[in-house]
């Protein structure tokens, strides 16, 4: 079956109709995927039961996964899921909803923040793939932000101004936003930031977006306070409701999104419920800069 698209919202989403995710997709529907991601950045495939491995599988035929090592303050014996997803839940690894001043909660609540996936690995995300098992009762919804049309809504010099510079992304910047500054030595030494461009430049459509994210703490070369100022003034630049698409959770959703060309944030939700929703993440090509 030929998939479909029907573009839902601001012009960078769409609902997918005519996939079933369950099933391997034939080589035209996934090139028909890929080529929809490249026009849109966000799609959503509504009724989708998915088991973790058929989720796997869907994930791998679009490209390599990233796994989840090291990035929340989950320990080594305390993961839920295998390191093949992300897991974004609320749950801990006996599927019980975090106490409310659990600190691995508090750190996970950066993801409220505008963000990227992984824009805090020297490899950041390409695609997320986020799949809803179960959903709060209110709340919760996912808000994707187009970061090309910010790109392209900058007047000329903004964008002179942004195009060579780069950023110092870390989930210690982000956290520290939200006041959560309690980490260990061995936290601090993992999250060490790395360098971002400000400016992507999209390797099929050749469009620009702006790389930005909660976690980008400073920009090389610039004093720290003017940098995140700077950094605060472009992310209310480009979370414009013009630009932002708000999607309300269904079980069963799986919504996928390019993570160089959209940034993303989780709204709250009643903080007892359970919300299990589970990422997979495809890895990027390489360094968006060179590190030092
Ligand atoms: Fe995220």
């Amino acid at each position: 079956m030929a998939i479909t698209t029907r573009q839902v919202g601001p012009c960078f989403a769409a609902e997918v109709a005519g996939a079933d995710l369950t099933k391997p997709l034939s080589p035209e529907d996934i090139a028909a995927i890929h080529a929809s991601m490249d026009r849109y950045a966000v799609l959503v495939f509504h009724d989708q039961a998915l088991d973790d491995e058929q989720q796997l599988a869907f994930t791998r035929s679009l490209g390599q996964i990233e796994h989840a090592i090291g990035t929340s303050l989950r320990e080594p014996g305390e993961y839920r899921l295998p390191t093949t997803f992300a897991d974004v839940s609320n749950l801990d690894q006996h599927n019980q909803v975090f106490a409310r001043d659990d600190r691995r909660r508090l750190f996970a609540l950066g993801n409220r923040l505008w963000h990227s996936d992984s824009s805090f690995k020297v490899i950041p995300a390409k695609y997320s793939l986020l799949h809803a098992r179960s959903i709060p009762s209110q709340g919760g919804n996912t808000e994707f932000a187009d970061m090309r049309a910010a790109y392209d809504a900058l007047d000329e010099g903004a964008k002179a101004e942004v195009e060579n510079l780069t950023c110092e992304h870390s989930q210690i910047f982000s956290r520290q936003q939200l006041g959560f500054t309690d980490f260990t030595d061995e936290e601090r030494a993992r999250f060490a930031p790395v360098r971002q461009r400000l400016v992507r430049t999209h390797p099929m459509t050749g469009r620009k977006s702006l790389y930005l994210a909660s976690h980008a703490g400073g920009i090389v070369g610039w004093p720290v306070p003017e940098a995140r100022a700077f950094l605060r003034d472009l992310v209310e630049h480009a979370t414009q409701r013009q630009f932002v698409y708000a999607h309300q959770w269904r079980v069963g959703d799986l919504v996928m999104w390019d993570n160089r060309q959209t940034m993303h944030r989780a709204r709250p939700f009643p903080a007892h419920e359970p919300r299990d929703v589970r990422r997979t993440t495809l890895v990027g090509d390489g360094p968006t800069v060179a590190q030092v």
